[in-house]
């Protein structure tokens, strides 16, 4: 049967070790057949293309990888952001936000400028802070503007909890919400391990499954996996290079799958003009629907009081 899928292109903004990340899991997941390349280091973009060119014929699809610029944004079914600078051993993610905000408001304004028409997905952190930033300067629909979130955080939770129970990570569904960084909340109530609550395994006392008082110890270990790996590599770049790979497939499959993206509120959970993360269905036209869930009250405290951090790191860089 002849191949009827229409042609695909994205095109990924910095090429440092996240958009490099996000560029090689896509390339070997045979998602596009176009990618390019775009950072103001132009020979870093053109050395980085020519490098993932040299493997294409062993990547699953035939696929075009280039450097280039803005202007090559107009036909792109999406534009990933991954430029800025990135956190120091020790540092935070939210004290990025005034270089990143000021480097994402001229990345957007050149993507727009070239008649870009698609989903922008940012990485680039405080990622929630610069979603917000990105879909203000851009003109966009709020659900075509789209940031990584607890993406990340919600496979490292479900990793340890796979290491914990021995179970496998596939078969185990669980979110973190709220900000990508020190104060997410992880939804326990929500978490089940082979279609069974958590709680439940917990409460049955099932052999080699978690004790209540280990979740504690999950929780720092998921909310500071970033400080321990930028301790030891300078970077975090693989897990979020495959967490973005999984939101472009999502998107450009039209899989209408939930992924805990970076979404806009308006009244979902009591919370108001702010992106976060937050299971959401995301689709070709981006982020479909926020997913409501009967959540604990303690949860949602959690996820206000770190909308409410949020809020107040967006008003130091509103425009
Ligand atoms: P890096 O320093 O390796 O790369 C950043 C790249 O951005 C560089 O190539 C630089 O030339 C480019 N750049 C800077 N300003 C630019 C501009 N105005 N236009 C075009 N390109 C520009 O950094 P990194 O480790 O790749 O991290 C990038 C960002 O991703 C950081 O903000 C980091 O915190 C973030 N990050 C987010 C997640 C997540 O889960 N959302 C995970 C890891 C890292
Ligand atoms: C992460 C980055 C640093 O790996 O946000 O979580």
């Amino acid at each position: 049967m002849a191949n009827t899928r229409t042609s695909r292109k994205v095109a990924v903004v910095g090429v440092g070790g996240v958009g490099m990340g996000c560029a090689y899991s896509i390339l070997n997941q045979g998602l596009v057949d176009e990618m390019v390349l775009i950072d103001v280091a132009g020979d870093k973009a053109d050395g980085e293309a020519r490098d993932l060119m040299d493997g294409v014929t062993y990547a699953p699809e035939n696929c075009k990888v280039y450097h280039g610029d803005y202007s090559d944004c107009k036909d792109a079914q999406m534009v990933i952001i991954t430029a800025g600078i990135n956190q120091k051993p020790g540092q935070s993610r939210l004290e990025l936000v005034g270089t990143n905000a000021k480097i994402m408001r001229s990345i957007v304004k050149e993507v727009m400028g070239s008649g870009f028409d698609g989903n922008l997905v940012i990485v680039s952190n405080p990622v929630d802070v610069l979603t917000y930033v990105a879909w203000d300067e851009s003109g966009l629909p709020q659900n075509r503007v789209i940031g990584t979130g607890t993406s990340l955080d919600s496979t490292r939770l479900r990793m340890q909890l796979s290491n914990k129970t021995g179970v496998d990570a596939h078969d185990i569904s669980a979110y973190i919400v709220g900000e990508h960084g020190d104060s997410e909340q992880p939804l326990w109530s929500q978490a089940t391990i082979g279609g069974k609550p958590l709680m439940d395994w917990i409460e049955d006392g099932d052999e080699g499954v978690i004790k209540k008082d280990e979740l504690e110890d999950i929780r720092k270990t998921v909310r500071d996996a970033a400080y321990y790996i930028i301790d030891r590599k300078k970077i975090t770049n693989w897990g979020i290079g495959l967490s973005t790979a999984r939101l472009v497939r999502a998107i450009l499959e039209n899989e209408h799958a939930i992924l805990t993206t970076s979404a806009y509120f308006n009244g979902e959970y009591g919370l108001k003009d702010i992106y976060t993360g937050i299971p959401a269905i995301v689709g070709e036209n981006g982020v479909e629907r926020i997913v409501e869930m009967h959540i604990t009250d303690e949860e949602m405290a959690g996820l206000h009081k770190s909308a409410s951090e949020l809020k107040e790191v967006l008003d130091s860089v509103r425009e």
